[in-house]
């Protein structure tokens, strides 16, 4: 499994090179038997072959440290037949008339199972759009959470295929099973940290995921509109703010900005090649209830719960870092939203037939809250009293702070947050204590 997705990341390694030369050598080696020198030069030659042979494979075996996919998908699939075929048709269904492309549209959202993509497949199927889902569920953070999700979602009509973006097999199927108006992609592999544990999880995920996604949208005839989830961190290192959709971005400061920012460029050149109509949506630390566990917001209120001290960062010369953050719902709106003023892709089967639009959108909250501030609102919602480490920030790839400028979203997409952090969190609140079952008096 390891190796052939090592295959799969290098299609041509050093080693097959090797492989045709070793057939070659055995056809010169048949002719050039009968000289002993020659004899003695080849088997000089064979010892070499084999010592960087052994140097290739402890390169592989070293490798594999780092290509540790485990995270990344759980290896059975199903998916396929009859039954699955009318789950998928029956969830794409629009029921609804009129609306932004005129009939409703019918949407396959990646990373349904997700924070993010949930809360838009909810809305979606709410206005009676059609929805499909697609989600890996992997274990990056606790998949019983995703699938609690996914669950819901079926409670509201919405079907969650069980597969993977890289899978260009599954994608083909689903597009031969639905003609797909717009795509929502969500899924990608998250978080900032995790990329020193696992860097390879961030090429899969959201590089080569994303190509494969493109090829099989490119494809598809006709082909659908994509919309998909860039991320503020692109901004990176950028000092000037608020952070402006103009301003450059080439000073990432981790591998998760890095793929987000070479999913822009390559989104790019699938709307300059083929004619795909590309909106991509730079999301301001996003928040709210069913959110993601690893973000701090999250874990914050789970340790302050358990009486367990949370660590705070803090930026050199004892500056607090600040975020953007953005509540859930104002997201859920920008995304829609961008799905409604969505110019339709041009191309057909792979052949682009005239410009299509390219757009990048922020998506914010205008308005940044320290680290803590966000834990003395965190306080006073819990009604308890965090205990916190303050240390300096290590430079594992968190930046200072976030402020997004709107005013393009406002203007294209009439984009308005709405939402403040301490109403916002308050709403996190009550359902993380509803969601966990938790009893304030017992503090279980
Ligand atoms: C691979 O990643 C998983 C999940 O992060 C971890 O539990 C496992 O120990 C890792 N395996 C190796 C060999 O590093
Ligand atoms: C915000 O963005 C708009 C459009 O992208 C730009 O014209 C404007 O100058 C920016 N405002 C600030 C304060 O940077």
């Amino acid at each position: 499994m390891r190796l052939l997705m090592e295959e799969e990341l290098f299609p041509s390694t050093p080693g097959k090179v090797k492989i045709e030369r070793a057939h070659a050598f055995n056809r010169q080696f048949n002719r050039c038997f009968a000289s002993t020198s020659t004899m003695f030069l080849w088997t000089l030659f064979l010892i070499a072959l084999t010592v960087s042979y052994l140097s290739f494979k402890s390169f592989v075996d070293t490798g594999t440290h780092y290509f540790n996919l485990s995270a990344v998908s759980p290896s059975s699939r199903a998916w396929g037949g009859l039954q699955w075929e009318k789950h998928v048709r029956t969830s794409a269904q629009i029921r609804r008339s009129g609306g932004g492309s005129g009939g409703g549209a019918s949407v396959l959202v990646t990373g349904a199972a997700g924070f993010v993509g949930f809360h838009v497949s909810l809305a979606l199927r709410k206005r009676g759009d059609g929805v499909v889902g697609l989600d890996n569920f992997n274990s990056y953070y606790d998949p019983s959470l995703k699938r609690a999700r996914r669950d819901l979602l079926a409670k509201s009509g919405v079907f969650v295929v069980d597969g993977d973006v890289n899978d260009a097999r599954l994608l083909a199927k689903l597009f031969d099973v639905v003609a797909f108006t717009h795509v929502m992609h969500f899924a990608a592999q998250a978080g900032v940290r995790y990329a020193i544990e696992n860097p390879a999880s961030y090429v899969h995920s959201n590089v080569a995921g994303l190509v494969t996604l493109l090829e099989a949208c490119k494809s598809a005839d006709p082909q659908p509109a994509i919309v998909w989830a860039s991320s503020s961190s692109v901004y990176g290192l950028n000092d000037k703010v608020p952070f402006s959709e103009s301003d450059k971005t080439d000073r990432p400061a981790s591998l998760y900005a890095a793929t987000k920012k070479a999913g822009e460029a390559i989104t790019h050149s699938y709307n300059h090649i083929y004619g795909l109509s590309i909106t991509g949506l730079r999301f301001f630390t996003v928040y709210g209830p069913w959110g993601r566990p690893d973000m701090a917001y999250f874990s914050f209120t789970r340790n302050i719960l358990q009486g367990k001290p949370i660590t705070v960062y803090r930026g050199k010369d004892k500056r607090d870092l600040a975020r953007d953050f953005t509540y859930i719902d104002d997201i859920v709106k920008g995304c829609v939203a961008s799905l409604d003023t969505a110019g339709r892709s041009t191309g057909s089967g792979g052949k682009k037939r005239g410009a299509a639009p390219y757009r990048i959108f922020n998506l914010g909250n205008t308005s940044p809250v320290t680290v803590p501030e966000l834990v003395g609102i965190l306080e006073r919602h819990l009604k308890v009293k965090a205990k916190k480490n303050v240390v300096e920030m290590p430079g594992n790839g968190d930046v200072p702070f976030t402020h997004a400028n709107v005013s393009r979203a406002r203007a294209q997409l009439g984009y308005k947050p709405a939402t403040d952090l301490d109403a916002g969190l308050k709403r996190f609140v009550k359902w993380y204590l509803s969601y966990y079952g938790y009893n304030r008096k017992t503090g279980m």
